[in-house]
C-alpha cells in the first residue's frame, strides 16, 4: 500500500483521544490511608514499599508520615530529630505541607515525635477533623498517589487521614489475625461516611507477614475472603527478613533487594491497586 498524502480527517470523538493529555497529569491524587489501629502488623512497610513500587510504574508519590513514632520519616533515610519543620507544623500551624516534604526515592512528608502532641493541641480547632485534607488539597494535582501512614490508634490524628482519603487500605497480620479489630475499624469509618467524607471505604485488605508453612496462615487468608470477600488482595506478603531490613538502609526494598520476593510482591501489589483505580 502507497501511503496517502494527506492524512484522514478525525472524528470529533478520535480527535480528542488523541488530545487527551495523560490522565495522571489531569486529575487529583488517589490518597490511601494505610491504617489499622493494631500495631506491628506493616503499616509502614507497606507504605514505603507500595510508595516505591508505585513510583516506579512511573506515578507520583506522596508518602505522608502520620505516626509521631516517625517509623516511615526514618525508613527513607531522614532523622526526624534534626527537622526544622514536620507534619506537627503541617497540622498545627498551617505550615504548607510542601515545605516538610523531602526528596528521597518518593516524596515523603516527614514526621517527628511532637506529631504526638497534635491531638492535644487540635482537640479544641473547629475543623480538627479536616486539618490534614485542607493542608493535602495543596498539593493533590502535584502527585498522582499520596499514601499516609496511620499511627496505631483510631483518634484524630487517624480520623484526619480518614477524613482525606479516598480509600483505606488495612495490612492485617495473619498470625494474629483479629476480626474484631477489622469490625470495629469498619465502624469508625461508618461513622466517617456519615459525618466527614462519605466517599471513604476500605479498598484493600492485605494479608501481610505471611508463613507459607504454616496452616494456621492459610486459615486466617481463608477467613478474611470468607468475611470481606473480593475486597482482600489477591497479593499476600510473605515473611521476610530483606522487608525489616531494607528501613536500616534507608529505603525500599526494591532499591535494597530489587529481585527478591519482598519487591515482587509490592509490586504486584502496586499492579492491583493501579487495576482497581482504572
Ligand atoms: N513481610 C514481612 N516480613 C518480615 N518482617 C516484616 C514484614 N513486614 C514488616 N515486617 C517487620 O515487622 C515490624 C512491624 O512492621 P511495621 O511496618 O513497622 O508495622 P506497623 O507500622 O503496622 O506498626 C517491623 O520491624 C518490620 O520491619
Ligand atoms: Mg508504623
Amino acid at each position: 500500500m502507497t501511503p496517502t498524502a494527506t492524512a484522514p480527517a478525525l472524528s470529533p470523538s478520535e480527535a480528542s483521544a488523541r488530545l487527551r493529555v495523560a490522565p495522571s497529569a489531569a486529575r487529583p491524587a488517589h490518597v490511601i490511608s494505610m491504617a489499622n489501629q493494631k500495631g506491628g502488623v506493616a503499616k509502614t512497610t507497606s507504605t514505603v514499599n507500595l510508595s516505591a513500587a508505585l513510583k516506579e510504574q512511573g506515578k507520583r508519590v506522596l508518602a505522608v508520615d502520620l505516626d509521631p513514632q516517625s517509623n516511615l520519616t526514618m525508613s527513607f533515610g531522614i532523622n526526624p530529630e534534626t527537622l526544622e519543620k514536620s507534619m506537627f507544623d503541617v497540622l498545627v500551624h498551617r505550615e504548607p505541607i510542601a515545605n516538610v516534604v523531602h526528596q528521597r526515592e518518593v516524596d515523603v512528608a516527614a514526621a517527628s515525635i511532637d506529631l504526638a502532641g497534635a491531638e492535644l493541641a487540635l482537640a479544641s480547632a473547629i475543623g480538627r477533623e479536616r486539618t490534614l485534607e485542607k493542608a493535602i488539597a495543596a498539593v493533590r494535582m502535584d502527585y498522582d498517589y499520596i499514601l499516609i501512614d496511620t499511627p496505631p490508634s483510631l483518634g484524630l490524628l487517624t480520623i484526619n487521614a480518614f477524613t482525606a482519603s479516598n480509600g483505606v487500605i488495612v495490612p492485617v497480620q495473619c498470625e494474629y489475625l483479629s476480626l474484631r479489630g477489622l469490625v470495629q475499624l469498619e465502624t469508625t469509618l461508618q461513622m466517617i461516611r456519615e459525618n466527614l467524607n462519605g466517599e471513604v471505604r476500605i479498598e484493600g485488605i492485605l494479608p501481610t507477614m505471611v508463613d507459607k508453612r504454616t496452616v494456621h496462615a492459610r486459615e486466617a487468608i481463608d477467613l478474611l475472603t470468607e468475611n470481606f470477600g473480593d475486597i482482600v488482595f489477591k497479593t499476600r506478603i510473605r515473611k521476610s527478613v530483606k522487608l525489616a531490613e531494607a528501613p536500616v538502609r534507608g529505603g525500599s526494598v526494591l532499591s535494597y533487594q530489587p529481585d527478591g520476593p519482598g519487591a515482587m510482591s509490592y509490586r504486584a501489589l502496586a499492579e492491583e491497586v493501579l487495576s482497581r483505580d482504572e
